[in-house]
C-alpha cells in the first residue's frame, strides 16, 4: 500500500515533469522561431546590404554628376573667354592675309619695273605714288604693327586661359596634397567664371598675402568654385539687377581664411542646418543638385581638417567662410 507521502510525492514528481515537459516545448518553440527569425533576419540583411550597395552607386553616380556640371559650367565659361580673343585673332588673320596679297602685288610691280627699266625714272615715280595711293600703302604699312600686337596680346590670352585651365584639371588627376596658394586658386576661377558673372554681378577682392597650404588643390578649386557658383545663382535668384560678390583671404596663425560673400537672396534661418545635408537644394530641377555644398564640406572639414561656416542674413548678405590649416601633419 502507498502512504499518502508517498502519493504525495509520485503527484509532486508528476506535476514537474509535467511542467517540464511544457518547459521543454515552449523552449523548442521559441529555438524554432528564433531559427526562423534568424533565416529572415538573414534574408533581410541581403537585401538590405544590396539596397545599400544601390545607394553607394547612385551616390557615386550623383557625385560624378555634380562634378561633371561643375565642369560643364567651367566649359561653358572657357568657351566664352577664348571666344573674344580668338574672334579678333582670326578677323586680324583675316586682314592680314589681304595686306600680303597687296603687297605682293606691289612687290611683284616692282620687279616688273625693275627688269625692263623701261621708261623715265620721273614716270616710274609717279607710277609708284599713284599704286602705293590705290592700295593704301601707308595705311597698310602703319596698320600692320598694331594688327601684329593684337594677334599677340589674343594668342597670349588664349595662352594664359589655356595654362589656368591646366591647373583646374588637376582636379582629375592631382589626388595628393600639394602646396596650394588659394589666392592664386581664387583668381583663376573669378577670370573662369567672369563671362558668366560680367552681367550679373560685380566683384570685389581683398586677398591678403597668405602662406601656400597644404592642400589638394584641385578640391580646394571645386569648392571655391561651388561657392562663386552658388553666389551668383543666388543673386540671380534675387531678381534682374546686378548683385555684389565679395572674396577675401587672410591668415591668422596656423590658419588661412577665405570667405566668398553676395548680396543676393540669402538662406532663411530654417535652412541652415539643412544646407549641407546631401540633396538639400531650393532650386529648380536642373540647376541644383544639392550636392555642391556637402562635396564641399567633406572635402574641408574631412579631407583638410578645416572649418566651413555660414553666415546669412537674408535679402541682404550671405557669407561662407573657409577655415583651412596652413599644415597638415598635425593629423
Ligand atoms: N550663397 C547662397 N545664397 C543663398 N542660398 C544658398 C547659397 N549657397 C547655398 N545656398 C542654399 O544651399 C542649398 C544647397 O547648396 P548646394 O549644396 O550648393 O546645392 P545646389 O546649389 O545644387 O542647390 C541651395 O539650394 C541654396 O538653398
Ligand atoms: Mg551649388
Amino acid at each position: 500500500m502507498l502512504s499518502y507521502g508517498s502519493f504525495l510525492f509520485i503527484g509532486i514528481l508528476l506535476v514537474l515533469f509535467v511542467c517540464l515537459y511544457y518547459e521543454i516545448s515552449r523552449r523548442r518553440r521559441i529555438h524554432k522561431r528564433l531559427k526562423s527569425l534568424e533565416a529572415e533576419l538573414a534574408g533581410s540583411s541581403q537585401k538590405l546590404a544590396a539596397a545599400l550597395q544601390i545607394i553607394h552607386q547612385l551616390q557615386a553616380r550623383l557625385l560624378q554628376q555634380e562634378q561633371l556640371a561643375g565642369i560643364g559650367q567651367l566649359a561653358a565659361g572657357i568657351v566664352h573667354e577664348i571666344n573674344t580673343p580668338l574672334a579678333y585673332v582670326s578677323n586680324n588673320m583675316e586682314i592680314l592675309e589681304k595686306y600680303f596679297i597687296t603687297l605682293g602685288t606691289l612687290s611683284a610691280r616692282y620687279r616688273a619695273w625693275r627688269m625692263t627699266l623701261g621708261g623715265t625714272a620721273e614716270e616710274m615715280v609717279r607710277e609708284m605714288e599713284g599704286l602705293e595711293k590705290n592700295l593704301d600703302l601707308e595705311y597698310i604699312l602703319r596698320d600692320i604693327p598694331d594688327l601684329l600686337e593684337d594677334t599677340n596680346a589674343g594668342l597670349q590670352q588664349i595662352n594664359n586661359i589655356v595654362r589656368e585651365m591646366r591647373l583646374f584639371s588637376r582636379v582629375d588627376c592631382q589626388r595628393s596634397f600639394e602646396r596650394y596658394d588659394i589666392n592664386r586658386g581664387l583668381e583663376s576661377i573669378l577670370r573662369v567664371v567672369h563671362a558668366q558673372m560680367a552681367s550679373h554681378a560685380a566683384v570685389e577682392k581683398d586677398l591678403q598675402p597668405v602662406p601656400a597650404i597644404q592642400a589638394v588643390g584641385g578640391e580646394i578649386n571645386q569648392v571655391l568654385l561651388n561657392l562663386v557658383i552658388n553666389a551668383l545663382q543666388a543673386i540671380r535668384g534675387k531678381g534682374p539687377e546686378p548683385g555684389k560678390i565679395r572674396v577675401s583671404t587672410w591668415q591668422d596663425g596656423a590658419f588661412v581664411y577665405c570667405t566668398v560673400e553676395d548680396n543676393g537672396i540669402g538662406i532663411p534661418e530654417e535652412n541652415l542646418n539643412s544646407i549641407f545635408n546631401p540633396f538639400f537644394t531650393t532650386k529648380p530641377v536642373g540647376q541644383g543638385t544639392g550636392l555642391g555644398l556637402s562635396i564641399s564640406y567633406e572635402i574641408i572639414v574631412k579631407r583638410h581638417h578645416g572649418e566651413i561656416m555660414v553666415e546669412s542674413i537674408p535679402g541682404e548678405v550671405t557669407k561662407f567662410i573657409l577655415r583651412l590649416p596652413v599644415t597638415q601633419n598635425q593629423h
